[in-house]
């Protein structure tokens, strides 16, 4: 077998066995087949696409191209979660407590990540004590005791994936549906999850701007969970604007606790709830998706959930008191109020711009080197189709760099769109996918 081969095959509008999948992944795994093979590849697929069986022989060649986590000494059904990737996505932190209070083991590795705040784990890493590198053995023992655990990613897994996912950055071959879906289903794969539920976000924040393209990429990878046995639902959501009213790492855990304590925004809960629902439904502890919403909803508002993010905290070495005192989380030096400069309605606020202005006050990493500021972001005080009146506020900014004020205020203003007609009601939850 020649990768010349496999390229020109692809080149020219043909399928891909698995075997011809398989060569490609390992060689170039290996560094037996170069990065201008697989770039040509690559692109091949971008033009000429793949199908639902190719799409899945790839998944499992990148997924078992490392180390791959063994969670059956965890008794019960794993479901993970994954996001697509949004701006001040807290969702993992109410998840984790929500879903395990309710029965079903939360076992996640999380990683630290690139973007606007920083991953799951280094807001967890806010809360005075917190460890997220537990060993395996302690992972496993958290999860089969008190039913959670979160912790960094360890070990090799999905080489390929990191390398074909770098090389796609360079080569203007990201944005294929295929090459996306198999690349996001591989690690989930790899770490060892029998069921996943995925949150596909659309919008001008958002990986993929358009339904119809959030949609195809749900719908590739719903296929490829079927084709290899893993039970997959997405949700399409809503990432015009920031999710819930926190961004930043600290300021999330806040925003979780609130949300845990049954006084979150809104959308995050709503979210929080049908991607519960979704992963009990899976997990077989509801047979429908209302049964399982109602009874997440009924672990929250028992205060169970919120003991279980106490206990959670515990086990890993945090300081439970966080849940009562949230003043024990890192705060930035300035918080400072932005005003409404008129009076309308908001008719739009730039997830996108939201995100990149959390980052360059420190919230975020651009390279993996990078240390992150807990204290830092922003906290909005309006969301979208809400009434402002002028002089009211919009968001607080959360700093430590006081030069940055002035700056990142005017970015802030730019993101918020005011006028003076309401707008138009828009859904958060588009579509679920199963
Ligand atoms: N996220 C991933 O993990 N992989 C992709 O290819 C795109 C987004
Ligand atoms: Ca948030």
């Amino acid at each position: 077998m020649r990768a010349y081969d496999i390229i020109y095959k692809k080149r020219e509008g043909e399928r891909l066995s698995a075997k011809e999948i398989r060569f490609l992944i390992d060689g170039y795994t290996r560094g037996e087949i170069p990065d201008y093979q697989m770039s040509a590849w690559a692109m091949a697929v971008f033009f000429q696409g793949m199908d639902a069986m190719e799409t899945a022989e790839l998944t499992l060649a990148m997924a078992e191209s490392g180390d791959q986590v063994d969670l059956s000494p965890i008794s019960g059904v794993k479901v993970d979660k994954h996001s697509t990737g949004g701006v001040g996505d807290t969702t993992t932190l109410v998840l984790a407590p929500l879903v395990s209070a309710a029965g079903v083991p939360v076992a996640k590795m999380s990683g630290r990540g690139l973007g606007h705040t920083g991953g799951t784990i280094d807001k967890l890493e806010s809360i005075p004590g917190f460890k997220v590198d537990l060993t395996m053995e302690e992972f496993i023992h958290n999860v089969n005791s008190i039913g959670v655990a979160v912790i960094g990613q360890t070990g090799n897994l999905t080489p390929a994936d990191k390398k074909l996912y770098a090389l796609r950055d360079v080569t203007a071959t990201v944005d294929s549906i295929p090459l996306i879906a198999s690349s996001i289903m591989s690690k989930k794969i790899a770490g060892g999850a029998d069921g996943i539920v995925l949150d596909v976000k659309t919008g001008e924040g958002a990986f993929m701007k358009k339904l119809e393209d959030s949609r195809k990429l749900a719908e590739a990878m719903v296929e490829i969970g079927r084709e290899v046995g893993r039970k997959t639902i997405a949700v399409i959501t809503d990432m015009n604007q920031p999710l819930g009213l926190a961004v930043g790492n600290a300021l999330e855990v806040r925003e979780a606790i609130t949300t845990l304590k049954g006084e979150g925004p809104p959308d995050l809960e709503e979210l929080c709830l049908t991607l519960g629902a979704n992963m009990l439904l899976i997990a077989g502890k509801a047979k429908d998706f209302t049964e399982g919403y109602n009874l997440l909803q009924e672990t929250l508002v028992s205060g169970k959930a919120l003991e279980q993010f106490g206990r959670f905290i515990s086990a890993q070495g945090g300081d439970p008191a966080v849940i009562d005192d949230t003043g024990l989380l890192p705060e930035a030096k300035y918080q400072i109020e932005l005003k409404s400069d008129r009076s309308g309605y908001i008719n739009g606020i730039k997830a996108r711009e939201v995100g990149l202005l959390a980052m360059s006050l420190g919230a975020g990493r651009a390279t993996k080197e990078e240390d992150i500021d807990p204290a830092v972001g922003i906290v909005l005080n309006k969301k979208y189709g809400e009434e402002v009146a002028r002089g009211e506020t919009l968001a607080v900014l959360h700093l430590n760099d006081h030069e940055l004020v002035e700056e990142a205020r005017k970015r802030l203003r730019s993101s918020f769109e005011i006028k003076e007609k309401k707008p138009e009601e828009r859904p958060f939850i588009y579509e679920i996918i199963s």
